[in-house]
């Protein structure tokens, strides 16, 4: 991938692995807006980042998208790469009946819905500059962690997703990347602890390693413990979905929520 001279759209890139690619991309010379869903977090990052763009946009809600969209054609008409970050983890207990059937959904409408429906909405102006679409889904799409388990049932869905994007996109030229991310330090992962045997990248680990490997043109990144998971679920799979269930049992809250 052309990692200079670009227009880049990163959903939720007011914090964790977003905002570290952002700055990686704005040292790089490229003109970065970012999108998030809380205005004071955007302000502050507008205030010590001016080079970053900022929008308040909720990639769950389809009318939000589509004004984002209409927006970023109009203010950005070089725009040629979307990098579809914004994601949300929940723990869940599926023992007992969800209080709120609508809201056990919101990692589906974020992590999934966020992509599917962001990328619809910028294909036309992707495909006219010939760009790039850049998926974040997780070493998780290929073994779940039972704790988080409809957040894991998305990043599969992503990484499925994206396989079909690429194919469908080749001819379009367009380039669609995904980067898998390992268990990185981020508000994400506050919850978890190394002594638990998963060890946690930064986010200057996983910017540096990512950007290695897209500048070698790589496709499809999986840094780290991600690409031990994609081996370990073809040679042990047994083995490695009760790893991540003992890793993260303790996470499973105690009733519905
Ligand atoms: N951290 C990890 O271990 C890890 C591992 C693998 C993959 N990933 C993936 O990497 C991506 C980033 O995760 P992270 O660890 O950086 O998380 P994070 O630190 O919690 O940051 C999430 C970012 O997304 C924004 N966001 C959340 N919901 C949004 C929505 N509905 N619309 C727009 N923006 C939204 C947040 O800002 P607001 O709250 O203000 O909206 C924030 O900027 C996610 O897709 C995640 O699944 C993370």
């Amino acid at each position: 991938m052309k990692l200079n001279g670009r227009t880049i759209l990163v959903t939720g890139g007011s914090a964790g692995i977003g905002l570290a690619f952002a700055l990686k991309f704005v040292e790089l010379d490229n003109e970065v807006i970012v999108t998030g869903r809380r205005r004071a977090v955007l302000d502050e990052l507008k205030a010590k980042h001016p080079k970053l763009h900022v929008i308040q946009s909720d990639v769950a809600d389809p009318a939000q998208i589509a004004a984002l969209a209409a927006r970023v054609k109009s203010e950005f008409p070089k725009l040629d790469v979307l990098m579809n970050n914004a994601g949300i983890l929940l723990y869940k207990n599926l023992k007992t009946p969800a209080p709120d059937l609508a809201g056990l959904m919101d990692e589906m409408n974020v992590n999934v819905g966020g992509v599917i429906r962001t990328t619809s909405a910028f294909i036309d102006i992707l495909t006219a500059n010939q760009g790039t679409v850049i998926n974040v889904s997780s070493g998780l799409a290929f073994v779940p962690l039972p704790a988080a388990p409809i957040y894991s049932a998305t990043k599969a869905a992503v990484h499925s997703y994206t396989q079909s994007l690429r194919f469908q996109l080749e001819e379009a030229g367009v380039e669609v990347v995904e980067i898998m991310p390992p268990a990185v330090k981020t508000n994400m992962t506050a919850e978890f602890s190394e002594g638990d045997g998963v060890p946690l990248m930064t986010t200057d680990d996983l910017v540096k390693r990512s950007f290695t490997s897209l500048a070698a043109g790589d496709v499809e990144i999986r840094p780290g413990q991600s690409n031990q998971l994609a081996l370990m679920r073809r040679l042990a799979p047994g083995f490695i979905n009760r790893q991540l269930w003992k890793a993260s049992r303790k996470l499973v809250p105690s009733g519905a929520e």
